[in-house]
């Protein structure tokens, strides 16, 4: 058995790969090895991107897709494994936070939400699960991943997050079942919570949302999306018999 040390001749799928975490997680996987399709709507943000891994010799599938839309998350899924060959990783990161009061809250804001952050992930994973099963057992690394992305936002609930916490409180419930369902044939599950990282996820909320949000933190200074990456990185390059579970990351000089 491989010690897995690196991800050569593994094929990852990333969603939300068009900026931040994703995109950093993308480059990150593709450092390490593996072939990454690119899921997200911003075609044009995935084709930079495959430019950028080809360049560094890596290997890189574009896929424009909404995984909120239960056929295109299938799709996506089918097409990785139908032009790379096989599904070894799985980061489910596609997600939107629009935060602010339940009073008087756009209803089409949460409909986004529930719709990205929950059946986005479920659709990617219902239909990933077979394949990371499969490589599980028939790859010389013995082990498959799947990593989803909550948040400190799925630990704690605030004043004015009350939806996003919903969807984040959500998939870690159904991170550490699914964990339960797949321990013992080596697809490994694990929950990422990020406290603050420097992403356009905060500039997609209202005016005075993102005012609210700035004097919340401050001025402390923010994870970078690739600190993130790389404890991704630490997770599915762990010995098969080694499972990290769970990972709580913060700004050192985040409180809350
Ligand atoms: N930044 C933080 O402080 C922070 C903290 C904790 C957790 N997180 C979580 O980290 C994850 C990534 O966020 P980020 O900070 O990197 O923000 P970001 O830069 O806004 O990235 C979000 C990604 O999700 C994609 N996305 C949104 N809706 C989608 C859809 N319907 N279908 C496919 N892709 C979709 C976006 O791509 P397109 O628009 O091109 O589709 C984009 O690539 C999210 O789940 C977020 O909740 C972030």
């Amino acid at each position: 058995m491989t010690q897995n040390n690196d991800l050569n001749g593994t094929v990852a799928l990333v969603t939300g790969a068009s900026s931040g975490i994703g995109e950093a997680t993308a480059l990150a996987l593709a450092e390490l090895g593996s072939a990454v399709a690119l899921v997200a709507r911003r075609r044009d943000r995935l084709d930079g991107l495959a430019e950028r891994i080809k360049e560094q010799g890596g290997a890189a599938l574009v896929i424009e897709a909404d995984v909120s839309h239960l056929k295109q998350a299938h799709d996506a899924v089918e097409r990785t494994v139908s032009e790379l060959g096989r599904l070894d990783t799985v980061v489910n990161n596609a997600g939107v936070m629009l935060l602010g009061p339940v009073e008087g809250a756009p209803i089409e804001e949460w409909q986004n939400m529930v719709n990205v952050n929950v059946s986005g992930l479920l659709y990617c994973a219902h239909a990933a699960l077979p394949h990371l099963l499969r490589a599980a057992e028939d790859s010389p690394r013995g082990v498959a991943d799947m990593v989803n992305i909550s948040s400190v936002a799925g630990r704690v609930a605030r004043l004015g997050s009350g939806v996003y916490n919903l969807t984040k409180h959500g998939v870690g419930a159904f991170s550490e079942s699914l964990r339960q369902e797949v321990t013992q044939r080596h697809v490994r599950v694990a929950l990422v919570e990020p406290g603050a990282v420097g992403t356009e996820l905060v500039s997609h909320n209202r005016p005075e949302i993102q005012e609210m949000l700035g004097q919340r933190f401050g001025n402390i200074e923010r994870l970078e999306a690739s600190e993130i990456a790389d404890a991704i990185c630490y997770i599915v390059t762990r010995p098969r018999h080694v499972a990290i579970n769970e990972l709580l990351i913060r700004p050192t000089e985040q409180q809350g």
